[in-house]
């Protein structure tokens, strides 16, 4: 499939990630059906892309006459048939149950046409194990991150029966809504960038429970250093300048201290039984409870904005 043969895009969930996937596709000139098996989440997830798109309107990002343009072009729907008929793509981001996942691809492989492209926005699951078989080549994971109208990354993950036609496919039409695609080429779980995550996130704790640090240090210490290197350098390339060498002798260095596995660190188990919960109840690491959590979200959004549209050119740069 070539990116002016999709016509329609179809997006199942509209949960947390939902609204921001089908702004992203909106945006970029497509049409969508987004599919909820309630009406009230249909209804919250346009308001929430409606509040999205002022905000752009607000920083001079979109013209005002776009907005209602953009809305336009999303039908919002309960009805799985009217969503599935006729979609090139298949977004599913519904809830991360992969008996869920597995219900609904059955379903929809009833009603897609032959050619449909399916594409998973899962952060762990091997939904290729429940893909029904005669669908695999035209399926891979595009995993995506929160807010999805913002990050520009999307993880594209191969199964082992996908099509390099679908991977490419994909990768195309991700590039044309603005979107940064990696390929992963095979499947593990938490792909990239979220397994990064858990690790650095093992020796955040350890620091914390410990004492080491506190945690608005800690946040600073890396948003002045390794942050925004890593624009520059990325976590590989890094190596190269570091030293190969001195790499290998950092490795070996036996006073290194390494952090358990702990999957029930203090900090963070100490504040959940205290119902700090983060953004969400008022207060986490921060306190935010002179805040309404709408305030707070729009903050976020806009200085990841302004901070993703000041990297944007560096982004596929390298030394
Ligand atoms: N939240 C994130 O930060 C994030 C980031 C990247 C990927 N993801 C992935 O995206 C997917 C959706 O996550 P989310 O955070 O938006 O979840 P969510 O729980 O906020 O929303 C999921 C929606 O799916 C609906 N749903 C549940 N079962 C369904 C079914 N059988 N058929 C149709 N709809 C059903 C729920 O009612 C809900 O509205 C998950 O696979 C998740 O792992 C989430």
């Amino acid at each position: 499939m070539k990116i002016q043969d999709v016509k329609k895009v179809a997006l199942f969930g509209a949960g947390t990630m939902g609204p921001g996937l089908a702004q992203v596709f909106a945006q970029a000139g497509f049409e969508l059906a987004m599919y909820s098996r309630k009406q009230a989440t249909l209804d919250k997830a346009m308001v929430v892309i409606a509040t999205n798109l002022q905000t752009l309107v607000e920083k001079k990002m979109l013209v005002p006459e776009a907005k209602d343009q953009i809305l336009a072009r999303i039908n919002p729907t309960q009805s799985l048939e009217e969503a599935a008929a006729s979609a090139d793509v298949v977004i599913e981001s519904i809830i991360e149950k992969l008996a869920e996942k597995k219900q609904l691809y059955g379903a929809l492989d009833q009603i897609c046409p032959e050619q449909t492209v399916f594409t998973s926005n899962t952060s762990y699951l091997n939904i290729f194990s429940v893909m029904p078989g005669q669908r695999l080549s035209n399926t891979v994971i595009a995993h995506w991150f929160a807010p999805p109208h913002v990050i520009p990354l999307v993880e594209v993950v191969k199964g082992q029966e996908s099509s390099q036609e679908t991977v490419d496919f994909i990768v195309e039409l991700l590039k044309s809504v603005n979107k940064v695609p990696i390929v992963m080429e095979k499947f593990v779980p938490g792909f990239c960038v979220n397994r990064l995550l858990r690790i650095i996130g093992r020796e955040v704790f350890f620091q914390l429970d410990n004492g080491y640090i506190t945690a608005d240090q800690l946040d600073l210490a890396v948003k002045a250093s390794i942050i925004p290197r890593a624009m520059v350098l990325g976590f590989v390339q890094r190596y190269d300048f570091t030293g190969l060498d001195l790499s290998v002798r950092n490795l070996e260095n036996p006073d290194f201290l390494e952090p358990p596995i702990d999957n029930a660190p203090s900090s963070l188990i100490k504040r959940v039984e205290r119902g700090e919960l983060g953004v969400k109840s008022g207060k986490g690491f921060y306190d935010y409870s002179d805040r309404k959590l709408e305030e707070i979200l729009k903050d976020r959004d806009e200085k990841l904005m302004e901070v993703f549209d000041n990297v944007k050119d560096l982004i596929y740069k390298r030394i």
